[in-house]
């Protein structure tokens, strides 16, 4: 029979990867606590609606890209594309945003039916941080800042560059979208087949177009910035002045859109030119919108971002770190007297916070040694009948062939501390 193969797009963790995920996983969790964002979790699943009002019907994601299923009641739900819109409905949902502010975050596995490619899955990992209540750009400058922390603290190198734009408000895109249309239209013969399609219902994606020819035409299009609104210029020149402040380079990127429906005035990416075509590494903006839109009775500022993880992981790992996940200790344990002791020294091992790996079963010396070796223990415990006699245990410094000491079995812990602090890289 065959066996059956997991679902394109859709990645297994295996256990020599999983230690870089816990790093930049922990990493994540300290880092949003130092900015004071808490953790809220959220369904994987959510009403096919919510998804669809606040990323846009148009977009790729809700037009192309969902799980969509209709459950046993009929009633149509799609696996998560991303974050933000279940955020904004359990805020809603639970009224946390009466008169209140809040910093949020999340990490977790979001869907999406695109082409799989290096970089790019169909279930892949964000973490993203949320801010609801605060409309000035020193929430946008604090955003960046605590990205650009996860990256010192990753030690990425190089940092990924930073690429920013606004979206201004929704009369500055009405008014662009028409500069854009008019100047289009000239060129309309020679767009490529998708832009022609956008052309007719989104526009402004047509900016984000890959296509060497279409990008030729987009050189001299009309850019967002000469259309933004007084307050959204001066909140972009503000926001830009902030990260100055902050001694973070940054690039402002006219063509920078984004394809999700919600942002208004800032909007940014983190890109590397590591991971080939899947650059970027960490995307939000502003939505000030969002909230009202999906039924909020007052407007309420808000804007975050989310990072990929697989992206993220992928550059740390490819930075030549070893992240073992191999044990302290490991106990071999010859004859049935020295197995059952040996079940005493691994639990008080462990009530000291050390890890440890027992030997299952019944197995040589030579045997039990060499899984111990496999196993990346700095120490084995070896115990045999004459060690349970003496009430004695013998400690062997893995890979340092010379260093095997018998001690008393009370001084088990202390010395299994100082061989550790001693031998463990
Ligand atoms: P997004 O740009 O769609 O924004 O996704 C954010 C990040 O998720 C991307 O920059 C990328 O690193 C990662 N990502 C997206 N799709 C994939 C994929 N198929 N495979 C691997 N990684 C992927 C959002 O999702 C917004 N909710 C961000 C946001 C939060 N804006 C405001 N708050």
């Amino acid at each position: 029979m065959s066996t059956v193969q997991a679902v394109r797009g859709m990645n297994d963790i295996l256990p020599q990867a999983s230690g870089v995920w816990q790093h930049v996983e922990h990493v994540l969790r300290v880092t949003f606590d130092r900015y004071a964002y808490r953790e809220i979790r959220l369904p994987l699943i959510e009403k096919t609606e919510l998804f669809a009002r606040s990323i846009g019907e148009v977009t790729d994601i809700v037009a192309k890209e969902m799980y969509t299923f209709a459950d046993r009641n009929g009633e149509s739900l799609s696996l998560r594309p991303e974050g933000t819109a279940s955020c904004v409905r359990a805020g809603l949902e639970h009224g946390l945003f009466h008169n209140q502010t809040h910093r949020l975050w999340y990490l977790g596995p979001m869907f999406r039916h695109e082409r799989p490619q290096r970089g790019r899955y169909r279930q892949f990992y964000q973490a993203g941080a949320e801010a609801f209540g605060w409309p000035g750009p020193d929430t946008d400058a604090e955003l960046i800042a605590l990205s650009a922390r996860i990256w010192r603290e990753l030690d990425l190198q190089p940092i990924p560059n930073l690429e920013i734009n606004s979206l201004g408000d929704s009369d500055t895109r009405q008014r662009f979208r028409q500069k854009l249309v008019d100047y289009l239209r000239r060129y309309e013969g020679d767009l490529d087949h998708d832009s022609k399609h956008r052309l007719q219902v989104n526009p402004l994606r047509i900016l984000d177009s890959k296509n060497p020819d279409t990008q030729k035409i987009l050189t001299a299009a009309p850019k967002i910035r000469d259309c933004l609104d007084r307050e959204s210029r001066t909140h972009f020149d503000q926001f830009c002045g902030l990260l100055t402040l902050l001694n973070i380079p940054f690039t402002v990127n006219d063509r920078l859109v984004r394809g999700l429906d919600y942002y208004n005035r800032t909007v940014f990416e983190w890109v590397t030119t590591k991971l080939g075509a899947q650059g970027a590494v960490c995307a939000g903006g502003r939505y000030d919108g969002l909230v009202q839109h999906l039924g909020g009775k007052k407007q309420v500022p808000a804007a975050g971002f989310a990072l990929g993880l697989d992206r993220l992981v992928e550059l740390v790992g490819s930075e030549g770190a070893t992240w073992a996940n191999g044990v302290d200790v490991y106990i071999v344990a010859l004859g049935e007297a020295a197995r059952a002791k040996s079940w005493d020294y691994a639990e008080t091992l462990r009530d000291h916070g050390y890890r440890v790996e027992s030997f299952c079963g019944e197995g040589a010396m030579k045997n039990q040694l060499k899984r111990a070796d496999k196993s990346g223990a700095v120490v084995s415990l070896l115990l045999g009948e004459d060690e349970v006699c003496a009430n004695t245990v013998t400690l062997k410094v893995m890979r340092q062939r010379d260093i095997q000491i018998t001690i008393d079995a009370e001084d088990l812990v202390d010395k299994v501390g100082i061989l550790l602090s001693e031998y463990r890289v």
